[in-house]
């Protein structure tokens, strides 16, 4: 089969197609010929993940040595990216009961990877379902990560009918799941996003967008229920004002100084800081496989490329121009 490989880390042009062999599925798994996968964050970042510097690492730097390990030092050790994908399954293992030859389905491989490839296998209790019916398969793989981590997030946040949410990096794969999901739970949602970006952020259902380019949310007098950082951009210092009584910062990205404050907002003060790592629920893909269908839920993709242009994809979806997702696809070119 044909796949896109990195054998070095560095810009787009490390992805090259290359024939790898065919994976086969073990008694627990399925083979899934994959359609579409898109280019998310985690795609970026682990395509150069040894030129990384601490700072552009969003998470605390105890965990860079764990990653490090995981992608690899000076040449990656994982070498096809792409973190979610839909597809067709192919073939089953002996014990698999959920699904069969045919199904169309969507997922989430984590950090393992491996769906920019014309076929993959994951265990079928992994993060996979059947794709919301209405969707095509470009647009469903562009749904697992976002709603998965916004999900599992929120979560944490529990969300009422009617509380005033901001989310700060609404146009990203978190963020414009987070967008969705608060509207769903009939919240007042508020996007914080750059500039090119603000239509499609209106477009996912939000109340209102802020520019982060032009205006800081944290001093035009607004106060919230919950602040949703993505990227971990701004503080709790310079959020506690815009924060309600009780009111709850999230952050997505975080370093040491914010799970300091989450153990000391814990025992003290009404505003509570929290710092959390999602967990995959494959119940919460099939959640929004629902909300998809019953129109709740959407993607928006703004180009596709063939898998030959992968280093274009790659290269589109870094140059700030995007609106919605990056997606490679692969069906054409068997
Ligand atoms: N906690 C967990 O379990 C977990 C799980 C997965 C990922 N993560 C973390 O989540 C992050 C990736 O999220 P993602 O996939 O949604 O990323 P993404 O798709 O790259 O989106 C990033 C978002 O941040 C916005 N942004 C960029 N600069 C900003 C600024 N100065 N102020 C405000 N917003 C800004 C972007 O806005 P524009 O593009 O419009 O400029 C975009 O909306 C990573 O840091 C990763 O470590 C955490």
């Amino acid at each position: 089969m044909k796949a896109i490989l990195y054998t070095e880390f560095g810009p787009p042009e490390v992805l090259q197609i290359k024939e790898v062999e065919k994976p086969a599925p073990k008694d627990s798994e399925v083979l899934v010929k994959v359609h579409a996968a898109p280019v998310s964050y985690g795609d970026l970042i682990a395509r150069n993940f040894k030129n990384i510097t601490s700072r552009e690492f969003h998470m605390p730097l105890p965990l860079l040595l764990p990653m490090r390990m995981i992608f690899g030092f000076s040449k990656p050790k994982i070498n096809i990216l792409g973190s979610e994908f839909a597809g067709e399954i192919e073939a089953t293992g002996k014990d698999v009961r959920r699904f069969k030859a045919g199904d169309r389905v969507f997922g989430y491989l984590g950090q393992r990877m491996g769906a920019y490839a014309e076929y993959l296998c994951l265990p079928e209790d992994g993060s996979l379902a059947i794709m919301p019916a209405n969707m095509s398969y470009a647009q469903a793989a562009a749904v697992p990560y976002g709603a998965i981590m916004a999900t599992s997030l929120l979560r944490k946040a529990n969300l009422q009918k009617g509380h005033k949410v901001l989310i700060n990096g609404a146009s990203g794969g978190i963020g414009s799941a987070a967008v969705q999901l608060a509207k769903y739970y009939e919240a007042e949602v508020t996007g914080v996003c750059g500039t090119p970006r603000l239509e499609y952020v209106k477009s996912l259902g939000a109340d209102r967008v802020i520019d982060y380019t032009a205006d800081d949310f944290t001093q035009n007098g607004e106060t919230y229920d919950l602040i949703f950082d993505i990227l971990g951009k701004s503080s709790f210092a310079r959020c506690k004002n815009s924060l309600k009584h009780n009111g709850i910062y999230l952050l997505a990205s975080f370093k040491m100084k914010p799970v300091y404050q989450m153990l000391w907002t814990k025992i003290a003060g009404s505003k509570k800081v929290i710092c959390a790592m999602a967990s995959e629920k494959p119940a919460d893909l099939v959640r929004v496989k629902e909300l998809s269908e019953a129109g709740k839920y959407k993607a928006i993709i703004d180009r596709c490329f063939p898998m030959q242009q992968a280093a274009e994809a790659h290269r589109y979806a870094e140059s700030g121009h995007k609106q919605g997702n990056v997606v490679i696809t692969m069906e054409d070119h068997r």
